[in-house]
């Protein structure tokens, strides 16, 4: 049994589970319906430390025949401006040694935002715009920020804002930094998806785990939505499910 306790608040569903292998494996029966649904269905794919055994469990069950993602079409929440898909730390880097490969996805039907362009403001209204001709995301995978952002939507972010460059918080560098041997290497922009986009995802499975997400966790399902908290929209949509262990399920009043 993965999960200890479901909330159910209106749309949304709260599940708690008792460590955070067992909230991972709830994510990945998520994503295994969605690709039962639709051998063909569009992901939303996050990136970070969080969703690394989610992708593990989803390569278990594919490689004993539980699931299939070789026909999916993926498409990333963000990625470092600066960073093109061959630097190692750049996102399309983890998802190919994370997912892509090892899943055998066709690479014309994986997507990331473009982290080089020659205008990179254009390049990432390309991908909204990407997107929008696949009719929109099926199922979208999230992560929280310590500070309660949703892809690298930062506190400020608006509700209906759209794939586009923006500025990292301090917050959001320190985190980062340690993927990166030096401070300086760390990027300070990032193309992400909007909030807006996100909201348009037809079902959302937000993953916390951990103590350092207590607080964003609570300010996200606890508070209205607001500009401080960018995962306070996800109470407006109409199908959103957080996964959370014990730990980053701390701070709820239950
Ligand atoms: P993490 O990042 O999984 O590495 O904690 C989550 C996020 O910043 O969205």
């Amino acid at each position: 049994m993965n999960v200890s306790r479901i909330i159910r608040r209106g749309n949304l569903t709260i599940c708690i589970c008792d460590n955070a292998a067992a909230a991972a494996a709830v994510v990945a029966d998520h994503a295994c319906n969605a690709i039962l649904d639709d051998p063909k269905a569009k992901l939303g794919l996050a990136t970070g430390g969080t969703p690394v055994p989610v992708y593990e469990m989803l390569l278990e069950r594919q490689s004993k025949g539980l699931a299939d993602f070789r026909n999916a079409t993926t498409f990333n929440l963000d990625e470092y401006v600066g960073l093109s898909p061959e630097h190692p730390q750049s996102f399309a880097a983890y998802m190919r040694d994370n997912f892509f490969t090892p899943a055998e996805l066709n690479p014309d039907r994986t997507h990331l935002p473009p982290g080089i362009a020659d205008d990179i403001e254009a390049a990432a209204r390309d991908y909204e715009d990407l997107i929008e001709r696949h009719s929109g995301i099926d199922w979208q995978l999230l992560g929280i920020g310590n500070n309660g952002h949703i892809a690298f939507n930062e506190p400020g972010s608006l509700p209906n804002s759209r794939t586009r460059v923006v500025n990292l918080t301090q917050d959001t560098v320190n985190a980062n930094s340690r993927f990166f041997e030096a401070d300086e290497e760390v990027p300070r922009r990032a193309v992400t998806m909007g909030i807006g986009t996100i909201l348009r995802a037809r079902a959302i499975t937000l993953l916390a785990v951990g103590p350092n997400k207590a607080g964003a966790v609570a300010a996200a399902l606890e508070r209205k939505p607001s500009l401080e908290c960018p995962a306070s929209w996800l109470q407006q949509h109409a199908d959103v499910t957080f996964v959370l262990d014990d730990a980053a399920a701390g701070g709820l009043c239950r």
